[in-house]
């Protein structure tokens, strides 16, 4: 029995009642990974989705209702051109092969940012996705891909703006919970906790509006090493935090 097999239930030494609803993750570190075996970078990312995987399955079998992950950011269309390739022909052959899985395991899938600018064929597929696990009471999943959190906030004024020239928004009525319905995310609690693996200290403009009192957990630890003895760690860690909302 591997390390790992022994956590399929809840460790006892979590609290239930204080596990967060909501946990981030910025997957950083599949490159290095893939270089650290001799290979290539990319081998990092496809052992990143079995990674991603587990941890899914583990919020689940754990009870925390919500995992979002940054997949792909604004920013990463500047990598080298076979690198992108790469990652959005993985993503594509991803839900190809896991959307029926997921799907029989109550997952309810949600894609999060400029998701027009993204080949056909893989918009295709998050259509599909997203219809087919729309019902699902299970945990939600969602997945940051070509997503920035400034264009996000900026699409919210827009749509917002939109709303006050048609007469459908009164500019009075605007405040947090309404400028929160306009982001990609409405629906979905904001997250309590946001793990970075590989060890930057950044937050790499994922989610700053829903970040605003997440706790932050950072780890050395490179995404396809982040199993569940790591995110274990991560929540006891989370649950030391004294959470005050700005309160004393
Ligand atoms: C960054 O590592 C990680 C990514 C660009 C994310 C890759 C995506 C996945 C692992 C999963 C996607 C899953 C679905 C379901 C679509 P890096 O290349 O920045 O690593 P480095 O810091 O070592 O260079």
């Amino acid at each position: 029995m591997s390390k790992t097999d022994s956590l399929l239930e809840l460790p006892t030494n979590l609290d239930r009642s204080k596990l967060p609803r909501h946990v981030a993750v910025i997957m950083d570190g599949n490159g290095r990974w893939g270089k650290k075996q001799g290979l290539a970078r990319v081998v990092g990312h496809r052992q990143g989705v079995d990674t991603l995987k587990d941890l899914l399955r583990c919020c689940r079998d754990w009870g925390i209702p919500a995992l979002t992950a940054y997949a792909f950011s604004t920013e990463n269309w500047g990598r080298p051109l076979e690198e992108v390739d790469f990652l959005m022909a993985l993503f594509e052959g991803v839900l190809r092969r896991e959307l029926a899985e997921m799907n029989a395991e109550q997952v309810r899938i949600k894609f999060v940012g400029k998701l027009d600018a993204l080949p056909p064929a893989l918009q295709d597929e998050i259509i599909k996705a997203e219809a087919t696990t729309s019902k699902n009471q299970g945990i939600q999943f969602t997945i940051a891909t070509n997503y920035g959190s400034r264009q996000e906030i900026v699409q919210a004024c827009k749509s917002i703006a939109e709303g006050v020239k048609n007469g459908s928004i009164d500019p009075a009525e605007i405040d947090e919970k309404l400028f929160g319905q306009h982001l990609y995310t409405h629906g979905t609690p904001d997250p309590d906790l946001l793990i970075r693996t590989s060890g930057e200290m950044r937050i790499s403009n994922f989610l700053l509006w829903q970040l605003a009192y997440a706790e932050i957990y950072v780890t050395d630890t490179l995404w396809p090493n982040f199993d569940r003895q790591a995110f274990h760690e991560a929540l006891l860690d989370y649950q030391q935090r004294h959470r005050r909302f700005g309160k004393v």
